[in-house]
């Protein structure tokens, strides 16, 4: 098979798991899809083929859920002591660190990013995911509740709450953060007891396998753990409708999360989803900008913007507008851009020319209604899927540069000149995902933090992730947090029982 990247650059492990179509994971064996169809995934920095994956579909879609299903309703997985599923989860964390180089290459290879940040967030970032969320594994508790019940005043009862896995989860991940959205949603499921169907995005489907390859080796029982790779509009849509899966969890596009949204309605699934964002960054006249304007430079820039809480409307206080545009101007044309297995590389090419042409095609619709960009607006070179980190000004609020999400290193900068008129704009937007704000002033800090629509605030700092803060969505960005201890209750049922004594 053609592989464009096998250079000394590229592990040993690596250079092996490319050179033959990889298959899919479903009843703990490795597996071709029914129709026996594969689809390519392209390499960013080339546009060339990097591997070939088997491509589900309905039929493969079904088998896995059934096994998940059996995994669920008969197998060992619920059998297991909650502190033996815990010391699984420890030991794929632990498989996860031993491959980091592995894992960061491919999500590199597969996505674009810069093997430099893959090394250094996402593959710890999903390793510390799995042994935060074993943790809780032994920690799923319910309570006592003393009842009062009116109609039967001289019995007494002992009554009390149990918290039990939702069932067989369908998950559908994107392709911004591969590796780290798969361990997302795997961890709090597989912490409550629950089996799992995982489809990864078409995209990016690499590093999902390799991670079922450890998943095997971390002992896990067969079954528990299924991953499909495949299109959204076949094997995705098949898992959301799916009328043997209890609850289905999504990270995309808000437009899909409405098709997820109506195809569990069949059985009436539970849902959660994590949708996208427009996040405003709001600069005040007494924030340290030292920090700050590198703050919110990697704010918007970070993973090549295409992050659902990129910081990409710049709200700057008027007495420092033109400093901090410059600023901000000044990091984007110092960040290098290259292909993301280069070590010096910052900034890798975006995901997909699909991925490309909508940026640029936003880029064309900003300058046709008049915004300007003080930097950047353009593709890099011939080859591979690359944009300009992009500062844009003399924007219009009703602009789509302002209202939607771009999905690439493209910020939008606006002057304002009180709090009240900020704080109208910032939440004048339909997506409510994260926010931040600059300021010495830890008063005001926490005002605005109070008064912002969104599920993360930031104060002075941004894109600060932990696997114990949770995330996700206010208005049209979801429903539902991932990570913290909230996402547990995303995965488990809650049972009162109530006894007569
Ligand atoms: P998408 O929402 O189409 O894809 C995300 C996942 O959903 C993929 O696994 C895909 O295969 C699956 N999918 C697509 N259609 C489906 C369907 N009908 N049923 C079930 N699953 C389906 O996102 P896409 O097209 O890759 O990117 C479009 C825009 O979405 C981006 O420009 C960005 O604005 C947003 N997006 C937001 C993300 C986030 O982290 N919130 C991640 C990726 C994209
Ligand atoms: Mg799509």
């Amino acid at each position: 098979m053609k592989t464009t990247t096998t250079n000394s650059l590229v592990h040993q492990d690596i250079q092996q798991f490319l050179a033959s179509s990889r298959k899919m994971l479903i009843d703990g064996k490795w597996t071709e899809s029914a129709s026996g169809k594969t689809f390519q995934t392209v390499n960013p920095a080339t546009g060339k083929v990097l591997g070939h994956v088997a491509e589900g579909a309905q039929e493969d879609i079904h088998r896995a859920v059934q096994a998940a299903r059996q995994a669920f309703d008969t197998g060992p997985w619920r059998r297991l002591s909650p502190s033996d599923r815990g010391k699984c989860m420890w030991r794929l964390a632990d498989l996860i660190e031993s491959h980091t180089e592995q894992l960061a290459q491919l999500e590199s290879l597969d996505n674009g990013k810069p093997v430099t940040v893959a090394r250094v967030a996402d593959v710890p970032l999903a390793a510390d995911l799995f042994r935060y969320m074993a943790g809780w594994a032994t920690k799923i508790e319910g309570h006592t509740i003393p009842l009062s019940v009116p109609y039967t005043p001289n019995t007494r009862y002992l009554a009390y709450t149990l918290r039990e896995p939702v069932g067989v989860v369908g998950q559908i991940i994107p392709w911004n953060f591969p590796l780290l959205m798969a361990a997302w949603k795997l961890g709090p499921a597989l912490a409550t007891g629950c089996t799992i169907v995982l489809k990864p995005a078409e995209q990016t489907p690499l590093s999902a396998l390799f991670l079922g390859e450890l998943i095997c080796e971390a002992g896990f029982p067969d079954g528990v753990v299924n991953i499909v790779p495949g299109y959204g509009e076949t094997a995705g849509a098949a898992l959301a409708a799916h009328p043997h899966v209890d609850k289905v969890a999504f990270t995309g596009s808000t437009e899909v999360g409405r098709h997820i949204v109506q195809a569990a309605t069949g059985n009436l699934k539970k849902v959660s989803l994590e949708l996208g964002g427009k996040s405003p960054n709001l600069v005040f006249n007494d924030a340290n900008l030292e920090a700050g304007i590198p703050g919110v430079a990697s704010a918007i820039f970070f993973n090549h913007g295409q992050c659902c809480c990129a910081g990409s409307r710049l709200y700057v206080e008027k007495g420092i507008f033109d400093q901090v545009v410059s600023g901000v101007a000044e990091e984007a044309k110092n960040i290098k851009v290259g292909p993301g297995m280069d070590p010096t590389t910052q900034m890798g090419p975006l995901v997909s020319d699909e991925q490309q042409r909508r940026v640029l095609g936003y880029l064309e619709s900003g300058f046709t209604e008049g915004a300007e960009a003080v930097t950047g607006g353009h593709r890099v070179g011939e080859s591979g899927y690359f944009v300009e980190p992009t500062v844009l000004v003399n924007t219009q609020p009703t602009m789509k540069v302002v209202q939607e999400e771009i999905f690439g290193p493209v910020v939008c900068a606006v002057p304002f000149t009180d709090v009240e008129e900020v704080l109208q704009q910032a939440n004048d937007n339909i997506y409510g995902l994260a926010a931040a704000v600059w300021t010495e002033d830890i008063n005001k800090a926490h005002r605005i933090a109070a008064e912002l629509k969104s599920g993360s605030v930031w104060v002075n700092c941004y894109n600060i992730f932990d696997a114990a803060l949770p995330f996700g969505g206010y208005k049209q960005s979801g429903w539902g947090r991932e990570m913290g201890h909230d996402a547990l209750e995303l995965y488990t049922e809650v049972k009162a029982v109530c006894v007569k004594t």
